[in-house]
């Protein structure tokens, strides 16, 4: 297992590009299994659960290929409809299959994710979603064995805006008879991004993006190939992490490739918090910030707070002057950086779903443990800051969602030596 070792601390300075959005690339990746024919991506990111979730979709007969920054995925003949427990077990978001193998095939048998660090994570409402648009449903030896002769559209009002079911239903959606409309949808971009791949297609579908989501459902023979390669939208949470980054450290970074409209409370929360910073279409400059202080976030479905931005920003939190309050809504096991921040010296108390974060003037490095991918994030960040070497283990955590972090971050002046292990 690969470690980190930082020095710090260090000043953050230059310019970084996000990648293509992890959150956005899984669900779009798994959309090709609606498609008979071969779908071409430009930029996919080389991240942990990507290649999880192209191991997933070859397992089910999908051919990949790759030539430079272009990938090729060919679903246009499946020699199975099953996602097998060792894979999906290793990532929820293999649950996404369901949809669209249901949709094309009338049969799909994907194993129950389970739970996974930060919490429970059910996937009741991808079912109750799927069996209004007509699926028997039956939980048999730890999968879910889906059937139906034929999707038929449907109104589903989803009990929480649940951004995996949104993608699941939206995509079982494009080939059943007739009109769908989800009510309470996930508003997050990725949501979004999702709808304008399978637009690129030939769905038709409006309202992605806001809570209600109308989906024309077409036979197979309608879709047809993009006249280019498609591009996923910059990820918003990896742009978040270097924007922390740099106010973290004092310096001024320019952050590109993502859309700031994408990060707008995140934003307004650091303006509050008195981070000085431009923004522009495609990209934001973190300038030199004065002292700043702490605040009171709790995390919520888009537009809110996101909750995979608030561990990044309890790292921030730590080192500013006075206390701040942050409250997870989202996920039950969310605070598992707490401890580790801890042995660094930040001051964090915990009580139920809050936690109380005393800045303190400085933290010192020390071996940390990483628990979950963006647990992971605020590891580093406070390493930077941190006076002294942190060693950080087990960073496959952070390996799932952060393309060449290291690399990037050793970039804008940090000292970070990757050990393979
Ligand atoms: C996605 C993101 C993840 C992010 C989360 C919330 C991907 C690949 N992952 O995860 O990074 O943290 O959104 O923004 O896009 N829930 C149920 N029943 C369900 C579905 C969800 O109770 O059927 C609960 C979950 O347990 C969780 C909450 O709803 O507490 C949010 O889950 P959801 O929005 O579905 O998140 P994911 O799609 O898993």
């Amino acid at each position: 297992m690969d470690k980190l070792f930082v020095e710090g601390p260090v000043t953050l300075n230059g310019s970084v590009k996000v990648s293509s959005a992890k959150n956005a690339t899984l669900p779009i990746l798994v959309a090709t299994l609606l498609c008979p024919y071969a779908v071409k991506f430009d930029s996919i990111p080389d991240l942990m659960d990507v290649s999880t979730i192209i191991k997933l979709l070859q397992s089910m007969g999908v051919k990949l290929s790759q030539s430079g920054d272009e990938t090729t995925l060919d679903a246009t003949t499946l020699m199975n409809q099953h996602a097998d427990y060792a894979l999906v077990k290793t990532m929820r978001a293999s649950v996404l299959v369901l949809g669209p193998l249901l949709a094309r095939y009338g049969v799909a048998s994907v194993s129950l994710p389970g739970g996974c660090a930060i919490g429970a994570r059910p996937v009741d409402i991808h079912l109750m979603g799927m069996e209004k648009l007509g699926a028997q449903i039956q939980i048999e030896n730890g999968y879910i064995k889906a059937t139906a002769k034929k999707l038929i559209g449907a109104v589903i009002t989803l009990p929480f805006p649940s951004v995996g079911a949104t993608e699941n239903l939206m995509m079982a959606a494009v080939l059943a008879e007739g009109e769908t409309v989800i009510e309470n949808a996930a508003m997050e971009p990725e949501i979004d991004d999702l709808a304008d791949f399978l637009i690129a297609q030939g769905v038709k579908i409006s309202g992605a993006g806001t809570s209600r989501i109308i989906i024309q459902g077409i036979p197979i023979e309608r879709l047809k190939p993009a006249t280019k390669p498609y591009r996923v939208i910059g990820d918003r949470i990896e742009a978040a992490t270097f924007i922390i980054a740099a106010i973290m450290t004092g310096g001024e970074v320019k952050v590109e490739g993502f859309k700031p409209k994408h990060l707008t409370y995140v934003l307004e929360i650091l303006k509050k918090m008195g981070a000085d910073f431009v923004a522009d279409e495609n990209s934001l400059t973190v300038k030199k910030s004065n002292r700043l202080k702490g605040v009171a976030i709790e995390t919520a479905p888009y537009p809110g707070f996101p909750t995979d931005v608030q561990a990044q920003m309890m790292a921030l939190m730590s080192i500013v002057e006075g206390s701040s309050i942050v409250t997870e809504t989202i996920f039950e096991n969310r605070f598992m950086h707490v401890p580790e921040m801890g042995r660094m010296g930040a001051r964090v108390t915990l009580k139920g779903k809050s936690a109380l974060i005393e800045g303190v003037e400085s933290l010192s490095g020390a071996p940390v443990m990483c628990t979950d991918l963006r647990a992971s994030a605020a590891l580093i960040l406070c390493a930077m800051v941190a006076k002294g070497t942190t060693e950080i283990q087990r960073v496959y955590h952070l390996d799932r969602g952060y393309e060449k972090i290291d690399e990037k971050l050793t970039n804008l002046g940090a000292r970070i030596k990757r050990v393979k292990g």
